[in-house]
C-alpha cells in the first residue's frame, strides 16, 4: 500500500516537473520520496538552486516561504497547509520594530523559523546549524537575536565577544524538556552520549556532550564510535537513526519532544498535493520577497 503511494508519487513528480524538498523531521516514507532532505540551512541553500519548475515542501511554511523568497520563478507548494511553526509566529514585524527604535545600534538577527513579513525588517538570518559561524563572522558586534532565546543564549555562549539582546521567544516543544529530564535518561543510560538541539533550554544543552542542527545531530550520531544516544530533539531523529543504524541504539531524551506540525504531512497528503487536491501554493507580494531575501542571501553568503 505504502510502495503503491510511494509510486505514484514518483511518477506525478516526474510528469509534472516538482522537485520534493523535505525536512529531516519527516517521516521515513516521505524522506524515500523527496529529491533533497535535510535541516533547514541545507534545504535553504538547496532551494536556490534545484532546477524543477515547482517544488513540493514537506516541512513547515516558513520553509515553503523561504524557497518562494529564493525561487520565485518556481510555484511552490507547501504539503500540507495547516503545517506551521508556532515559533515562527509569535513575534510580527510591528512588534520587531518597536524593538529596533529602542535598540537602533543594534543588527538583528533572525532565526529562519520567523515569517517572511518579519524577515523584512531583519538583518541576517540564521539556522541552528549556521548562527554561530554567521554570528562570529558578521560585522556588528550588538546582536538582536531573534526569537529563540535557548539558541540565543547558546550562540552568545559561543561568541562571548558579543553583546546580545533576546527577547522570550522559543519552540515550545523543545522548550519543554528540562534538566530532570536529562538526569534521568543519564541514569537509565550512562554509557549513551546525550546529543541535543540548540533549541533546547540551556539547562538541557548545557549537559549535552554535541549540540547542533537536525542533520547535524543525525551526522554526529552515524560518524562517533560510540554505540548509545539520547537525542533530543523531535523524536523522528532517533527514529531515522535507528533505521540507518540498526547496530547503534538510539533513545530519546523525553517522549514528549514530537512537533505535531512536523508531523502533520502524510505521505497522501504529499499525493493529493500532486494531484492538485490540496496543500497550498505559496504566493507572496514582490516588495515583501525582495525585502525577505536580502536576509536570506547575507545568511547564505555568510554561511557558505
Ligand atoms: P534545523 O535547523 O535543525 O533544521 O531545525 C529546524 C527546526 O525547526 C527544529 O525544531
Ligand atoms: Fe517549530 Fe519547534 Fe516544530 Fe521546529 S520543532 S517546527 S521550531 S515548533
Amino acid at each position: 500500500m505504502i510502495r503503491d503511494i510511494q509510486d505514484e508519487i514518483l511518477r506525478l513528480k516526474k510528469e509534472k516537473d516538482v522537485c520534493i524538498l523535505a525536512h529531516s523531521y519527516q517521516a521515513r516514507e516521505i524522506t524515500e520520496i523527496a529529491d533533497f532532505t535535510g535541516d533547514s540551512y541545507a534545504l535553504s541553500v538547496k532551494a536556490a538552486t534545484v532546477p524543477h519548475r515547482n517544488v513540493l515542501m514537506c516541512g513547515v511554511r516558513f520553509m515553503a516561504e523561504t524557497v518562494k523568497i529564493l525561487s520565485p520563478e518556481k510555484r511552490v507548494y507547501l504539503a500540507n497547509a495547516i503545517a506551521g511553526c508556532p515559533m515562527a509566529e509569535q513575534m510580527d514585524r510591528d512588534m520587531i520594530a518597536a524593538v529596533k527604535e529602542q535598540y537602533p545600534e543594534y543588527t538583528v538577527v533572525a532565526y529562519i523559523n520567523t515569517t517572511a513579513e518579519l524577515k523584512t525588517i531583519c538583518d541576517v538570518c540564521v539556522t541552528s546549524s549556521s548562527a554561530v559561524k554567521i554570528v562570529k563572522k558578521m560585522k556588528g558586534d550588538k546582536i538582536l537575536f531573534i526569537p529563540d532565546c535557548n539558541l540565543g543564549r547558546f550562540v552568545a555562549e559561543k561568541v562571548p565577544e558579543k553583546q546580545f539582546k533576546l527577547l522570550q521567544g522559543g519552540c515550545p516543544i523543545h522548550a519543554r524538556v528540562r534538566q530532570q529530564d536529562v538526569i534521568k535518561a543519564r541514569e537509565q543510560h550512562p554509557d549513551a552520549l546525550l546529543l541535543v538541539h540548540p533549541e533546547c533550554q540551556p539547562e538541557v544543552f548545557e549537559q549535552a556532550d554535541y549540540v547542533g542542527s537536525t542533520s547535524g545531530i543525525m551526522e554526529y550520531a552515524k560518524n562517533a564510535s560510540a554505540n548509545e544516544f539520547i537525542i533530543g530533539t523531535e523524536i523522528s531523529i532517533a527514529e531515522h537513526l535507528q533505521y540507518d543504524c540498526p547496530q547503534k541504539k538510539f533513545y530519546p531524551l523525553t517522549k514528549e519532544l514530537i512537533c505535531p506540525n512536523m508531523k502533520a504531512t502524510t505521505l497522501v497528503d504529499v499525493l493529493s498535493a500532486l494531484r492538485g487536491n490540496s496543500g497550498e501554493e505559496i504566493t507572496m507580494d514582490e516588495q515583501t520577497r525582495m525585502a525577505a531575501k536580502k536576509c536570506i542571501d547575507e545568511m547564505i553568503r555568510l554561511g557558505g
